[in-house]
């Protein structure tokens, strides 16, 4: 069976993540975060979770053997045998590459989240994320009803640490040099929809749906 496999790209603080949860939800499929499993790594202490510390920590991009080893292995994963929500994952052109070559005919479907870099500090700064469950919030778009406190599950909101003004801007530079040509990429070979990420979370949403349902209708 084809395993339907989506891409989001876009700039640090596009709200990929955010999208990435719902419409993991939405079509029944994981959500794979190359970045969590990375801070997942952070938090156990692992080998590679201390190779990668330095690179994150100062907003750079793991070098690409790391991070392939670490999402191949992970959508080998029985879980993901249908299908699998890519958030932050490929990043380079030589991860969308290595992601083509693993997909062979099977096209992904890639949607673009669009967010001006004017924008994107202040989404960054002000981001708090729950250590239990992960659940995204903002302090002014996106505020928990309780200060510090997760709405999902009442854990304690925190901070990233490579969520300052300081550090995104190296996470653009990255962004920009090494991420944004994917754009053309994708465009040029599978063709891709770029939504507005400046709308409201569920027009967001919708719009990511509706790129959805049209890419999977053209497939049948
Ligand atoms: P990663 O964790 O992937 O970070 P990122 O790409 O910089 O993206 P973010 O998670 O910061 O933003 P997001 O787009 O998910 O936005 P969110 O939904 O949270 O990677 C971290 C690091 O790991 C990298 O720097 C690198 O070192 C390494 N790494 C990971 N993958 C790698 C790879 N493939 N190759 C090499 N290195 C890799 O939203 C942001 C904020 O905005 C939130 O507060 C949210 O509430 C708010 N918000 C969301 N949507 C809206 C909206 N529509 N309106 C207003 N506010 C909104
Ligand atoms: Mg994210």
């Amino acid at each position: 069976m084809t395993q339907t496999v989506v891409i989001l790209l876009g700039a640090p603080g596009a709200g990929k993540g955010t999208q990435a949860v719902r419409l993991a939800q939405a079509l029944g499929m994981p959500h794979v975060s190359t970045g969590d499993l990375f801070r997942a790594n952070l938090a156990g202490g692992t080998a590679l979770g201390a190779k990668a510390r330095g690179y994150m920590d100062q907003g750079e991009l793991v070098p690409d053997e790391l991070v392939l080893e670490m999402l191949f292995d992970r959508v080998a994963q029985p879980d993901c045998g249908l299908g699998y929500l890519l958030d932050g994952f490929p990043r380079t052109l030589a991860q969308a590459e290595a992601l083509g070559q693993r997909l062979g005919e099977n096209h992904p479907t890639v949607i673009n989240i669009e967010v001006p870099d004017s924008a994107i500090e202040k989404r960054i700064v002000e981001r708090r994320t729950c250590k239990d469950c992960g659940s995204i919030f903002h302090l002014t778009f996106h505020p928990p009803a309780k200060a510090g406190v997760c709405d999902q599950c009442s854990g304690e909101l925190t901070q990233r640490k490579d969520d300052t003004a300081e550090v995104v801007r190296t996470r653009l530079q990255e962004y920009h040099a090494k991420t944004q040509p994917l754009v053309q990429y994708y465009s040029s070979r599978s063709g891709l929809c770029t939504v507005d990420g400046q709308n409201a979370q569920e027009e967001v949403f919708d719009a990511c749906m509706a790129c959805l349902g049209r890419r999977m209708e053209v497939r049948q």
